[in-house]
């Protein structure tokens, strides 16, 4: 079966996660991604974290996947030549570089455009034009710069980064989208465009509920969904909300059998109003459903601790799974709070293809995350990510290169 984006070429310049979370994707959409990395180095996530001694890390090939590998050195006028030639022949070229690497190396925007002006030319940067532009960033630098941090933990203690890689992944999420808007737009205008993603700006997109609230507590002073309501004390800026839910139906995660040893023995529960009833039911409290003081969500809001509380009373009695069970039987939204290791384990994951084991020459087999975005007619496999400068003789062939040449600029160090 034929691929979404066969056909097109990337030309991958990307490293670390947040330029190679995005190449990943279109690869597995099934666009042919050339990733160019410099010889014997290459990405710098091949060597870091590493858990086997001189084998890419589990950081690099969980990010790599499905791509092809060719060494450049960018720098040597006879690579750059040869990055020449890519240009021109491929689509897209992805870059997460600091600011300026590209210009630097003699890419510029117009130099590029000469060589293809169909090229589409996409960023990953820190920031977008201001005073912090030319910064180099990292992912919690982003998730501290765009709002995360800020509202991230609980009320009493210091602003908290989140495991989920919103400032990396969730800006290559970003940039993917801007690369396939651009193909499309390429489709009747026949010109390439550029497209930055920046990564203050994707995290805030993805705090968009939190600008939100900073709106609301400034025309009404107070939030009254968030913990520090009814006693504690709001200032001028959206607080942070411990385990509070973000939206209009009360949250919080709650313990359950085993919490004293198990560190994820824990549920959370959704107070949806709908189910109101059927909650008071599980958990023994049938008066609430008509008590004036609880029988409404406005009526509900000062006392949400105590409503935890006496939920937590009945959680407590059940495993996060027996908890789960049963409170789905009653349409009660809820979740377990799964660790990395059950879902690593986890079945139905491995049969959607979300957790794939590959096998890699080096490593040997691996789990990683799959394509968690299914296309019916576009299925996914996963491939394994390729050795450093594992494709580069293929590349060169297909731009022309005799095996001559490519083993003279071998020699010369451009390649
Ligand atoms: N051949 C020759 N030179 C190459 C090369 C190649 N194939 N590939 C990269 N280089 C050079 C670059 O030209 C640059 O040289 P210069 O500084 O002399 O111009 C140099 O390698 C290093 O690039 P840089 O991007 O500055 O790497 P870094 O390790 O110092 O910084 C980041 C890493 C992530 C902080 C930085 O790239 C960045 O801020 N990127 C944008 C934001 C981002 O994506 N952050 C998240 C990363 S997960």
């Amino acid at each position: 079966m034929s691929k979404a984006l066969d056909g097109v070429r990337i030309l991958d310049f990307t490293h670390v996660q947040s330029g190679p979370t995005c190449t990943q994707l279109l690869a597995w959409f099934g666009a042919d991604v050339i990733k160019v990395e410099r010889a014997g180095a290459g990405d710098i996530t091949r060597e870091q974290l590493r858990d086997i001694p001189d084998v890419d890390s589990l950081y690099f090939t969980m990010l790599n996947h499905n791509k092809r590998s060719v060494t450049i050195d960018t720098k040597n006028p006879e690579g750059k030549q040869v990055l020449e030639a890519l240009i021109q022949k491929c689509d897209v070229l992805v870059e997460n570089f600091a600011p300026g690497a590209l210009d630097r190396m003699g890419f510029t925007w117009e130099r590029i455009q000469e060589l293809n002006p169909r090229m589409i030319v996409a960023s990953v940067k820190g920031f977008g034009p201001g005073p912090y532009e030319d910064c180099k960033v990292y992912e919690n630098v982003a998730q501290c710069a765009g709002g995360a941090a800020s509202t991230t933990g609980f009320d009493d203690g210091p602003p908290v980064v989140t495991g989920a890689q919103i400032g990396d992944s969730g800006t290559g999420l970003h940039l993917a989208l801007g690369i396939v808007t651009a193909l499309y737009q390429r489709t009747h205008s026949g010109r390439g465009q550029r497209v930055l993603a920046a990564m203050q700006d994707g995290v805030l997109n993805l705090c968009r509920v939190k600008l939100r609230d900073q709106q609301r507590l400034e025309r009404t002073g107070v939030m009254k969904e968030y913990p520090q309501y009814p006693n504690g004390k709001f200032g001028e800026a959206v607080p942070r909300a411990g385990n509070a839910s973000g939206g209009g139906q009360p949250g919080w995660i709650l313990k359950c059998k085993g919490w004293e040893t198990d560190p994820n023995a824990y549920i959370y529960f959704i107070t949806q109003a709908p189910v109101w009833a059927k909650i008071c039911n599980v958990i023994g409290k049938e008066e609430w459903a008509t008590d004036p003081n609880y029988a409404t969500p406005a009526a509900r809001l000062p006392h949400l601790k105590d409503i935890f509380a006496e939920i937590e009373r009945w959680t407590m009695t059940k495993t996060k799974f027996e908890a789960m069970q049963i409170l789905n039987k009653y349409d009660i939204p809820c979740g377990p709070i799964l660790s990395m290791k059950e879902i690593a384990e986890e079945p139905s994951l491995r049969k959607t293809g979300t957790i794939v084991e590959v096998d890699h020459p080096t490593r040997g087999k691996y789990l990683t995350v799959g394509n968690p975005i299914k296309l019916s007619d576009s299925p996914t496999e996963v491939t394994r990510s390729p050795l450093l400068g594992e494709h580069t003789d293929e590349v060169m062939a297909e731009l022309g290169y005799s095996p001559e040449q490519v083993s003279a600029l071998r020699t010369a160090g451009a390649i």
